[in-house]
């Protein structure tokens, strides 16, 4: 009978063929300062991806070309000169993991196996890097929405009693706080688990950015007074707009005495305790009864990978242990190995991300990734005082980590947001640079994000030169 395998049939051939992929790859990563920041995909390209459903395969080699092919459209994060939203600027040593992990093609639900351990180890450090107690759970999963969710849904489950997992909510009445400045992860957490986003309370800002708490306080009373139950309290460490970080131990001593959850969204803030800095506040970070951050952001894992942390092990199972028997644990051979990941978070197939996680911190340990760190928030307090000492910008809001707002104002008053947009996508267009826009007090901000450890002061320059040659070309036209 013939016998069917995806395996090559001519493994020397297949062996050339991932050299050549392994050359490009590389070529890339190599080149990634050079040439366009972005480059859109061609339309023909675009048309060429519109085909039927494969009958027939195409074979190895005719595959490599495609993937090579798709090489330079990019989003451009791995360019120095990506300063949009808040992107990891990837590093190549994470190429090897991936190869690593692809040939292991691990299964991480469960089971006794070197991967699952690997996770373990990753996790252990998070414990220790955050400042988390022994015993603490946790999970490496897709990126921070996914951890906000694992977290929130844990905190709601104490809340609830675990009953609430077969018996669903009722009107449960929960109310949550953030900031209003906090990311939307949050609010699509509340609504992915059954709580609403109304639930979720955004409280104003004092004038540094962070949570108001005199005002975070009056709204739990208010809530209280209207018979809701506040079960949590956001902490914000580095706000997407600005990088502002909350005032974390006392939103600890808040959410102690009002007897609430207290999670951080850390997605990319959190991983600066890497750079050692008194001038970054993160203190308090390790009260937190859950904690949410991204490898991929300011650590430049390649995407993706986020990790969830948990004080409450016992909490963390409660939310999310339980399987069928098919998948019950052994107490040894391969199904040992109890709890198993699948018990602490809603997937049971997952890839082998930590192994990149577990390579990265390897390769460049801790103190590098921090000196990276720090480099990017010299960097923005550079571009933040050459923005403030031009008469032809102006600064929209202090420089509080590694994110600078700002905007051309040498042209018509009225038209000030329409000219930056223009001025931002120009930039993106030319391929110069890419930083993206986003609102402050109602006016259109440059926004330039730095968690790219290719960046250097030129850049910088290269970037104010170009957006106040387009202002001043724009405006004029305008
Ligand atoms: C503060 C903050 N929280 C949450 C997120 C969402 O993280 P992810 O994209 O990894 O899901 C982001 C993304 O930029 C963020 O900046």
């Amino acid at each position: 009978m013939d016998h069917t395998t995806l395996d090559p049939q001519d493994w020397e051939a297949f062996r050339q063929t991932a050299y050549t992929m392994l050359d490009e790859a590389l070529n890339t990563m190599m080149t990634a300062r050079e040439g366009r920041v972005w480059t859109p995909m061609p339309a023909e390209m675009k048309e060429a991806l519109n085909r039927e459903l494969p009958s027939q395969g195409i074979g190895p080699e005719a595959v490599q070309e495609k993937i090579s092919a798709l090489l330079p459209y990019g989003v451009g994060n791995t360019h120095p000169r990506f300063f949009g939203w808040v992107h990891g600027a990837g590093s190549p040593g994470c190429l090897l993991a991936e190869i690593g992990a692809a040939a292991m093609n691990a299964n991480l639900g469960g089971r006794d196996h070197g991967a699952i351990h690997v996770e373990k180890q990753v996790l252990e450090w998070c414990r220790e890097m955050m400042g988390f107690p022994e015993g603490s759970s946790g999970l490496l999963v897709s990126g921070t929405s996914m951890a906000t969710v694992i977290a929130l849904k844990t905190a709601r489950d104490q809340r609830l009693g675990v009953s609430c997992r077969a018996e669903g909510l009722g009107d449960p009445g929960l109310v949550g706080y953030a900031s209003a400045q906090a990311h939307s992860c949050l609010q699509r957490a509340f609504d992915l688990l059954g709580l609403g986003s109304d639930a979720l309370r955004p409280i104003p800002c004092d004038p540094s950015f962070q949570l108001d708490l005199g005002a975070l306080k009056r709204q739990i009373h208010r809530d209280r007074e209207q018979g809701l139950t506040p079960f949590l309290v956001i902490g914000t460490a580095g706000s997407v707009n600005l990088g502002a970080i909350d005032d974390l131990d006392a939103l600890a001593d808040i959410a102690v005495e009002e007897e609430l959850w207290f999670h951080i969204d850390g997605a990319f803030g959190a991983t600066a305790i890497l750079a050692d800095d008194p001038a970054i506040n993160l203190n308090g970070l390790d009260r937190a009864d859950s904690l949410a951050f991204d490898f991929h952001k300011w650590l430049h894992v390649n995407y993706d990978a986020g990790c969830i942390l948990i004080r409450s092990a016992k909490l963390h199972l409660q939310a999310f242990s339980g399987r069928a028997e098919y998948l019950q644990a052994a107490g040894q051979g391969l199904a040992a190995g109890n709890p198993w990941p699948v018990d602490f978070g809603p997937e049971l197939s997952r890839g082998f991300r930590a192994l990149k996680v577990w390579a990265h911190l390897q390769e460049h340990g801790t103190d590098k990734l921090g000196a990276a760190i720090r480099q990017n928030c010299a960097q923005a307090r550079y571009l933040g005082s050459r923005v403030a000492a031009s008469p032809d910008f102006e600064l929209l809001a202090p420089v509080l980590l590694n994110i600078v707002c700002f905007r051309f104002t040498a042209a018509n008053p009225g038209e000030l947001d329409e000219l930056n947009q223009a001025i931002v996508i120009q930039l993106q267009e030319s391929g110069t640079a890419a930083p993206s826009t986003t609102q402050l007090h109602g006016r259109l901000a440059i926004r330039v994000n730095l968690t790219n450890h290719r960046t250097e002061t030129a850049d910088l320059d290269l970037l104010l030169q170009e957006a106040w040659r387009l202002g001043r070309t724009l405006g004029e036209t305008a």
